[in-house]
């Protein structure tokens, strides 16, 4: 059976954009019989970007609980802690070791915090660990160790993708054949969803809508989505509208063609606003409920992960031992 793997990165509170562009598409795929699904929070990767223990602990809670409360099933799916498979680090430092600093180098995220540091006239390592240089080594070995096929992921991580197909080729020509080439699969009619600012959704510029605000805070969210200053009336565009990019997200195909004929007609922004509202809420109320149970009930939680990882690892420490063995540290006999 093809395996469908993704994790999500256990910094802050899981959003409306980790829904559209992860958790949807996910859950919906592991309902398939004919697939195996892998999901997981990436609490390694966490430690990236946050120094604070309380932090990462909080998200990996919430993240976990928001998986369970949209109706995850975890007997299909393994669904596990990274930081839980010891294999997944040790199989980094062997990916580590074969993989060409010169791809590293082009890693979005590592090159975006350089030319941060240049453009403010700092020493271009300036702040930046060996943790968020080795990122995406860690992804492909996420990944490879279970021989993901299909990663569902947002545009933003494409280039991840490529760089664990390159790795895994790479191991799989010098040493042995252990590592499927992973594939990227990104929802075609979701683009990378915008933030209240217009930029890209995203826990780095706090510019997100959290997926389980209590509804009043909810409210206040999507009223804080910038718009232009078109009056009550006047046609708006909605390609270029974050109201209508979210809407599009949520609404089905027939209710997303009559709000382009209500943009067009002139819809005022307050009343856009007040639908947007509706359907969210509608479509997040019930998981919500079962939000607020679970985080009230970590211990559940806990021994959901346990389970998860035990499964986990009966894939990974086979797999583990063959590339030990592919590389001469293994047992001598
Ligand atoms: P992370 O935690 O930044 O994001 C989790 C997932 O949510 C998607 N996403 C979005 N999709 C649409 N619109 C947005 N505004 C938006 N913001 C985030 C991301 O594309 C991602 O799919 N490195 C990964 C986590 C990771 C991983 C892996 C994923 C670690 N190991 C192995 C897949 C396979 C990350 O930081 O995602």
């Amino acid at each position: 059976k093809p395996r469908v793997l993704t994790g999500i990165t256990t910094t802050g509170t899981p959003h409306l954009g980790n829904f559209v562009g992860a958790i949807r598409p996910s859950i919906a795929a592991s309902r398939d019989d004919s697939t195996e699904s892998f999901f997981f929070l990436a609490d390694l990767h966490a430690l990236i970007k946050c120094q604070d223990p309380s932090l990462v602990r909080q998200s990996s809670k919430e993240i976990a609980a928001t998986w369970l409360a949209l109706g995850l099933d975890t007997e299909r799916a393994v669904f596990y802690r990274q930081s839980d498979i010891p294999e997944i680090t040790e199989l980094t430092w062997v990916l580590c070791c074969n993989a060409a600093k010169g791809l590293m180098n082009r890693a979005h995220a590592y090159k975006a915090a350089v030319q941060v540091n240049e453009e403010a006239g700092e020493d271009p390592d300036y702040g930046i660990t060996m943790g968020l240089f080795n990122y995406p080594i860690l992804m492909a070995a996420d990944i490879l160790l279970f021989n993901a096929q299909r990663v569902p992921v947002g545009r933003d991580q494409i280039q991840h993708l490529e760089m664990a197909r390159d790795i895994a080729q790479r191991f799989n020509h010098n040493f042995a054949e252990l590592f499927t080439l992973p594939e990227a699969i990104v929802e075609e009619h979701v683009a990378v969803l915008q933030g209240l600012d217009g930029r890209k959704m995203s826990k780095s510029y706090s510019n997100t809508i959290p997926l389980f605000l209590p509804e009043k805070q909810l409210r206040k969210h999507i009223n804080k989505i910038k718009t232009n200053l078109q009056e009550p009336g006047e046609p708006k565009d909605p390609a270029d509208s974050t109201v209508f990019q979210i809407w599009a997200a949520f609404a089905s195909a027939g209710e997303t063609a009559r709000m382009r004929r209500e943009f067009e007609a002139g819809i005022a922004w307050g009343e856009a606003k007040r639908q947007l509202f509706e359907l969210v809420n509608g479509e997040l109320a019930a998981a919500r409920e079962r939000y607020q149970e679970l985080m009230a009930n970590p211990g559940h939680i806990e021994q959901v992960l346990q389970r998860g990882a035990e499964r986990a690892r009966s894939i990974s420490a086979p797999l583990l031992r063959q590339v030990r063995e592919a590389v001469g540290i293994s047992p001598m006999s």
